[in-house]
């Protein structure tokens, strides 16, 4: 039967989701905030990873996703995951994703953190993110997608418990109206698109915090929006930071394949300290990695706009007044490493920390990260004559909105796909090459789950419905957002009681998207502390209480900031990516076996 789809979003995963459900016959519409290249998927460098090789098999890449997981995955997700994944590989490849290969005609085989084997696909060298959404984009179109750029996701319709649509905002006046001019001939500040299914894809949420690998529009939206419709999230504490971001001007990431080409991680004088770390060093799991370049010092707060620099850089800013050795003790827990040589490694300079790539040479560089020897080059760095200055920087979300394994929400017409999603893929911490491969596995997925879905809503013979809506009755829908989402979310329930328990202090700092990020930096960050995230929701309330952002990316981004606060209190052991330096209990991780 022929269904209405709403996509939102037009990374990897809503893409693939989109054209799936189109080639199933379903009328499919799909609804972006800015352009369609402007989200996450495109900057992605590294590649894609999947058993794509004879060599490796599922169990393997299994193995390598549940380590880096820190235990906290859904084994369940991770089967459906890895086993999929070279089918999906091989689709993105006959949808035209030309991926590198070598003299031979074998696609190339690159190496990330956590992996233990050489199992990731790359294309135009470090350019993977943009080649796919290339392709992609062009298929969906193909399969008659239509699209619709410069609409913000502001509510979802939801009817008798179900979810029948979305209402959308005109972030933008739309220059060109793309695709859809029939539907639309008039710009409309309020638009309203009725459903059979909606599939939210809309990223995550580093725009969370000031220094990010992420565009600024990664402001959560989907999530949030969700949760007032009454969707249950999950694992909102675990943020990925990304080791290797440029630590000059703009933050700009420096792929994890540049380290499993062999670059490694020194300090000021040259000291390789990843070596005291953990055995499989510069490509330990991401969290290892971040932590240990945070000890060597980076900057604690860059200002939005700011440039983190060098001089920045301070021990104390790292740690925030997190005592040396309890933070040191945390490295421990998931690798053999000696309290003295975590000693020596944190200690560093506090000058930073720099991966050194000179010993692969300027002519390979250049050739197989493009990209990130361009973006050098425009900033006067030399990355084949001298280290360059790395910091963490927030990455990617591993928490969202909970889904099963088909992308189903606990709101039933309402699907979830890409890093939007908690499937239960990534755990504590993702592994490096899987965010893409979540995409274009579940993307398909969800597809398929909708024409499965036994219980359409009432719109199914029509085509997607749409009218136009005074802005203010919409935003009025918005009103009341605070307290269906604490109910939503049960992460809220007695933050008042607590807060007053404290004795809050009246903090004055007016709210700014960038004092938010600045606080979330420091007191949400790497490193956590019951204290700085106390500080952290005292704060936010104090905002969500009083001041009265206009832009709805910053509402999402401050309820956002209280939602992962929360969870992060709570969590009150170090798991992963989410690291709690006064954690007295261990938790279990899973060690490395080769
Ligand atoms: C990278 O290229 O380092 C990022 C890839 C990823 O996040 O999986």
């Amino acid at each position: 039967m022929t269904r209405t789809v709403l996509v939102v979003g037009s990374g990897i995963a809503g893409l693939t989701a989109a054209r799936h459900a189109r080639e199933a016959g379903h009328d499919v519409l799909l609804v972006t905030k800015r352009r369609l290249e402007d989200g996450c998927t495109v900057r992605a460098q590294g590649g894609i990873g999947g058993t794509v090789f004879p060599d490796d098999s599922v169990a393997s890449h299994v193995h390598d996703t549940l380590v880096a997981g820190a235990g906290h995955c859904d084994p369940e997700a991770v089967q459906v995951l890895c086993e999929s994944g070279a089918e999906s590989i091989h689709e993105l490849a006959r949808e035209g994703v030309q991926f590198d290969t070598d003299e031979f005609g074998q696609w190339c085989r690159g190496l990330e953190g956590a992996h233990s084997i050489a199992r990731i696909v790359h294309a135009g060298g470090d350019a993977t993110g943009a080649r796919i959404h290339e392709a992609l984009v062009t298929a969906a179109r193909r399969a008659g997608v239509r699209f619709l750029e410069h609409r913000m996701l502001r509510e979802l319709i939801v009817r008798d418990g179900r979810a029948v649509g979305a209402r959308f905002s005109k972030l933008v006046p739309i220059a060109e109206p793309v695709e859809v001019q029939d539907v639309f001939a008039e710009p409309v500040e309020v638009l309203a698109l009725e459903a059979d299914a909606v599939i939210l894809a809309t990223g995550g949420y580093g725009g969370l915090y000031p220094f990010t690998t992420n565009p600024d529009s990664a402001t959560g939206d989907g999530i949030v929006i969700a949760a007032r419709a009454g969707a249950e999230l999950a694992d909102l504490e675990f943020m990925q930071f990304h080791p290797t971001v440029l630590a000059v001007g703009e933050p700009f990431l420096i792929s994890e394949a540049v380290r499993g080409e062999g670059a490694t991680l020194v300090d000021e004088t040259g000291y390789r300290f990843m070596l005291d770390i953990d055995p499989r060093a510069e490509l330990a799991p991401r969290d290892i990695v971040a932590r240990a370049i945070a000890a060597q010092g980076m900057p604690g707060s860059p200002g939005a706009g700011e440039s983190p620099s060098r001089s920045q850089s301070s021990r104390e800013a790292a740690y925030r007044g997190v005592p040396l050795d309890t933070a040191c003790g945390l490295l421990e827990e998931r690798s053999p490493i000696s309290r003295e040589a975590a000693y020596r490694g944190a200690e560093g300079s506090g000058r930073g920390a720099f991966l050194d790539a000179t010993q692969l040479g300027r002519d390979f560089l250049a050739s197989r990260f493009p990209t990130i020897d361009a973006a050098l080059k425009a900033r006067g760095l030399d990355w084949s004559r001298e280290p360059i200055p790395v910091q963490p920087a927030a990455h990617f979300a591993m928490g969202g909105i909970s889904t099963d394994l088909w992308g189903k929400t606990t709101v039933p017409g309402l699907y979830a796909v890409g890093e939007v999603a908690r499937t239960g893929v990534h755990g504590a911490n993702r592994l490096a090459s899987n965010s893409l491969l979540e995409g274009a596995v579940f993307g398909a997925r969800v597809a398929l789950a909708i024409g499965m879905d036994a219980n359409p809503s009432s719109s199914s013979s029509r085509a997607a419905a749409y009218r136009d809506v005074p802005l203010d009755t919409a935003c009025g829908l918005l009103g009341d957002r605070r307290s269906p989402l604490d109910t939503a979310c049960g992460l809220l329930g007695d933050r008042d009681g607590r807060l007053a328990e404290r004795g809050a202090e009246e903090p004055n700092e007016p709210f700014s998207r960038a004092a938010l990020q600045q606080l979330m930096w420091r007191n949400a960050g790497l490193i956590r502390t019951a204290e700085g995230l106390g500080e952290a929701e005292q704060r936010i309330h104090h905002w969500q209480t009083t001041a009265n952002p206009q832009d709805p990316e910053d509402q999402n981004l401050l309820e956002l900031a209280a939602l992962v606060t929360q969870a992060a209190l709570q969590r009150t052991e170090s798991k992963g990516a989410h690291f709690r330096a006064d954690a007295t209990t261990a938790n279990t991780t899973l060690a490395p076996t080769h």
